[in-house]
């Protein structure tokens, strides 16, 4: 298991210590009973009266010493928890706020700040500066999803209409990625995440181009794929931050062609892997709420150019 970040290692180091205490538990009370099966038993009723009154006592102090060990095994399995609990449920100092809502199947994600103009939006993948604590809001829209990247954090669930809370904290530079954890429909299983741990340069550099409103259409073709969205379904569901699209259903598709995958880390974000998500949908997420849309080939094509220039 590759570890990157001291949450990581304080839950794996706590998993780590039950394993040995219980498996040391496990081999001394098997070894005993082996013990107690094998070992010659001489009749009671030929045994003088002195020595079955000091088989007794030793099976006392023998059953008082297991006990007393249970309880001293059971305050030090406490007491680890304890520590590690205390660690995790700190509240970081000075994080990065950002808000994760389940859907159906993939991951809304919204970076919170007080001015409106630097929220950034975006989906399934999440950029983060290593070192600095992130704050998870986490929520649902629809049924009971389970958020966790298990080399940086532990697994929290997102509930509709609650707000459950965890901290990503990373410590080197990498893509560590994650799945939803509590089976949540058919597509459970096709619930990837990605999470971006970057330096806090390329992260300002990421977050600002997020920012920016989506890139104009800069051909024909890209001018006609604008057109065809904002005349066919794409437009109920999905936002394009500078168009008319402002639905916030699906995904927002502002910076689409700056991520790595599609359909929730389903699909590598290419050209004709968009086409086929677009018109076929069920035949790549069996029950996703994405509806297919049948488009003319040339549509079809100036749609898939236009997403493709969305940087
Ligand atoms: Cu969402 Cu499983």
């Amino acid at each position: 298991m590759n570890i990157a970040g001291p949450r990581a290692e304080h839950i794996a180091n706590l998993l780590g210590f039950f394993t040995g205490v219980t498996a040391v538990i496990y081999v001394a009370v098997t070894a005993a009973l082996v013990w107690a099966l094998l070992r010659k038993r001489g009749r009671a009723q030929d045994a003088p009266a002195s020595t079955l009154a000091a088989a007794d006592r030793r099976s006392r102090v023998v059953i008082g010493a297991a006990m007393a060990l249970t309880v001293l095994v059971l305050i030090a399995l406490g007491a680890a928890d304890f520590f590690v609990q205390r660690y995790l449920f700190k509240p970081p100092e000075n994080p990065l706020r950002v808000i994760v809502t389940g859907h159906q199947y993939w991951w809304e994600v919204e970076y919170d700040d007080p001015d409106p103009t630097q929220r950034v939006r975006t989906a399934n993948e999440i950029h983060i500066p290593v070192g600095r604590p992130v704050q998870l809001d986490l929520t649902s829209r629809d049924v009971i999803h389970s958020f966790w990247v298990p080399a940086i954090t532990g697994k929290k669930d997102l509930i509709p209409g609650y707000r459950n809370t965890e901290v990503l904290l990373a410590d080197k530079p990498s893509l560590y990625t994650g799945q939803c954890a509590e089976f949540c429909g058919l597509q459970h299983a096709k619930m990837n995440l990605r999470v971006y741990a970057e330096t806090p340069e390329q992260f300002e550099q990421w977050r600002q181009s997020q920012l920016q409103s989506a890139r104009a259409p800069a051909t024909d073709a890209e001018r006609h794929g604008l057109t065809v969205f904002t005349r066919s379904s794409c437009v109920l569901c999905h936002s394009i931050q500078g168009t008319d699209a402002g639905a916030t259903v699906g995904p927002d598709l502002t910076h689409l062609a700056s991520r790595q995958t599609i359909a929730a880390g389903s699909l590598p974000n290419t050209p004709g892997n968009l086409a086929s998500w677009i018109t076929a949908p069920h035949e790549i997420k069996p029950g996703a709420q994405m509806p297919a849309t049948a488009l003319p080939p040339d549509d079809l094509a100036a749609l898939t150019q236009y997403l493709v220039s969305l940087q």
